[in-house]
């Protein structure tokens, strides 16, 4: 890759590293907002560093940095801006898109948000909250609601349908009520197969039980296709939007986030989104303000990433929460980074010189270890680890928490420094496998939004040194479109399965003709 031909890898073990310097273990420790971030067991030393951070510098990070924040259509493809960071922007920031400034529409909008919410909340006849949505419209808020849940409401239980396979929305509605049920329909376009499928079913599902007018009171939808929304019945007053300038994988700081802020109240959503500005000011100090980019915590982080998938050719990467309510963290990961740079073409069209978003994956610990974390140990591939903690938990428990902390700092420990028994192959623990710890005093709002903000910030990062546009989806369109294309065949034996060019498909639609209806 480009920027990356001075940047070397490392012969010396992590063993070595440490013995060299030991006291690589406190100055490769950083805090950043409330985190703190210890990249000391990575493969990396000053001199690696500073490489990386010249490639940094090469690929103009901060510049690029510098013209996601002015509001330029950095989303060439879709000819867009991307300005997530504005969402939890203060009222007096100066997020600019074309030449308009958007904070009094984000705070219009966040405060449309709060009524509504207040007056949910306030209500003892609503009990159920049902986000329909799929993808960024659902993994976000799905995620974090889970993350919150010791912050909900008591009275509010909240679910999450997504699926196109009616199964989903069948379970979450033998648990519902129609009359203590409020629909929350999101979807940035409105036009998306799996969100409307499934609204439509809840739909009828509570016009056959309270009646047309029910809708009115039970359903509330987000958008950025307003009129898609009042076609779809539900009104103005009930419609909370957004713009094209947020893509749906960065969308939960936006009205997308209504199902959260509906669990959690308006307090706690505000003090998640001052915990990603936390991150989002770190990056303009060190970026914008000042030349430091050698302090820029993310910067480092992205790069490490970088070292792992284009010098030493590792192409996945593990993010493991040892913390319960972070289980579905890794999911939403992928979403945001495969999505945002599952890449093969520059900018400019060009093929990519070298690898670009590994494949992220992960489970909670400490379930994972006794699942793969066999691979992560003793496999063929190094895999790189993100470990996730916090030093207190939302329980009392406290003995078990110390368990599973104690857990997570061994696991880290074994694969880094492993226990070699060359007499016994089987039990040999090579070691050298590398992690960062990202710590937290404790998961709240606060952290949880810099937790976010922090991931989304390295994949801007890795996406600028791997020239690409992290910031569109085409490679979603195609399957979507046959899929369109296939379905009348499917549920209508007479369609002439001629027109379909591929014989693979063409015989599995004939089983399933068969099968369908027995
Ligand atoms: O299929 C991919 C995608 O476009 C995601 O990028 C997006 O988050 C999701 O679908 C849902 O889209 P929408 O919010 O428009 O329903």
């Amino acid at each position: 890759m480009k920027y990356l031909t001075n940047v070397h890898a490392e012969n010396r073990t992590l063993k070595e590293l440490f013995d060299a310097d030991p006291s690589r273990a406190h100055r490769y420790v950083v805090s950043v907002a409330g985190l703190r971030v210890d990249w000391s067991r990575q493969p990396v030393t000053d001199e690696i560093l500073q490489s990386l951070r010249s490639a940094a510098r090469a690929a103009d990070v901060s510049d690029r940095f510098r013209s996601l924040i002015a509001g330029e259509h950095v989303n060439a493809t879709e000819d867009r801006a991307v300005l997530h960071m504005a969402l939890r922007g203060n009222r007096s920031a100066s997020y600019e898109v074309d030449g308009l400034n958007v904070m009094d529409d984000i705070h219009g909008e966040l405060s449309r948000m709060k009524s509504f919410v207040d007056e949910v909340r306030a209500n003892p006849r609503i009990t159920d909250i049902v986000n329909i949505g799929i993808g960024g419209s659902d993994l976000g808020p799905a995620m974090a609601a889970q993350a919150l849940a010791g912050d909900a409401h008591p009275r509010l239980k909240a679910h999450f349908v997504s699926n196109i396979d009616a199964a989903d929305i069948e379970s979450v509605l033998q648990q519902v009520r129609p009359e203590t049920t409020l629909f929350v329909i999101v979807s940035k376009t409105f036009g998306t197969l799996e969100t409307l499928t499934n609204a439509n079913v809840a739909r009828q599902w509570l016009v056959e039980a309270l009646g047309e007018a029910a809708v009115a009171e039970h359903f509330a939808a987000v958008s950025t296709a307003r009129e898609k929304v009042a076609a779809f019945g539900i009104g103005a007053d009930r419609t909370f939007g957004f713009w094209d300038w947020v893509g749906g994988r960065y969308s939960l700081w936006s009205a997308v986030g209504l199902s959260l802020m509906l669990l959690i109240g308006p307090e706690r959503f505000a003090e998640f989104l001052d915990g990603a500005r936390e991150i989002d000011s770190h990056m303009i100090e060190t970026l914008i303000d000042a030349d430091r980019l050698d302090d820029n915590v993310v910067v480092t982080l992205a790069l490490i990433g970088v070292l792992h998938r284009n010098v030493l050719n590792r192409p996945t990467k593990a993010v493991i929460p040892y913390v319960h309510e972070l289980r579905r963290f890794p999911a939403y990961l992928q979403q945001l980074d495969m999505e945002s740079n599952g890449k093969s073409v520059t900018h400019n069209g060009d093929e990519v010189d070298g690898a670009t978003g590994p494949v992220i994956w992960g489970e909670p610990g400490t379930n994972g270890q006794h699942a793969f974390f066999q691979l992560l140990h003793q496999g063929t591939d190094i895999i790189p680890v993100d470990f996730i903690g916090v030093a207190r938990p939302r329980h009392e428990r406290i003995e078990q928490h110390d368990a599973l902390f104690a857990n997570l700092l061994a696991q880290a420990q074994a694969l880094a420094f492993g226990r070699p028994l060359p007499n016994a192959p089987h039990r040999n623990f090579a070691g050298n496998r590398p992690s960062t710890l990202i710590l937290a005093e404790r998961l709240d709002a606060r952290t949880l939004g810099q937790l976010i903000a922090l991931y989304e910030h390295i994949v801007f990062v890795q996406g600028v040194m791997w020239g690409i546009n992290s910031f569109d989806q085409w490679g979603v369109e195609l399957g979507k479109e046959l899929a369109n294309a296939l379905a009348p065949a499917l549920s209508n034996d007479g369609v002439d399965l001629e027109h379909i060019e591929d014989p693979s498909t063409r015989s599995a639609i004939e089983w399933y003709r068969k099968n369908r209806s027995k």
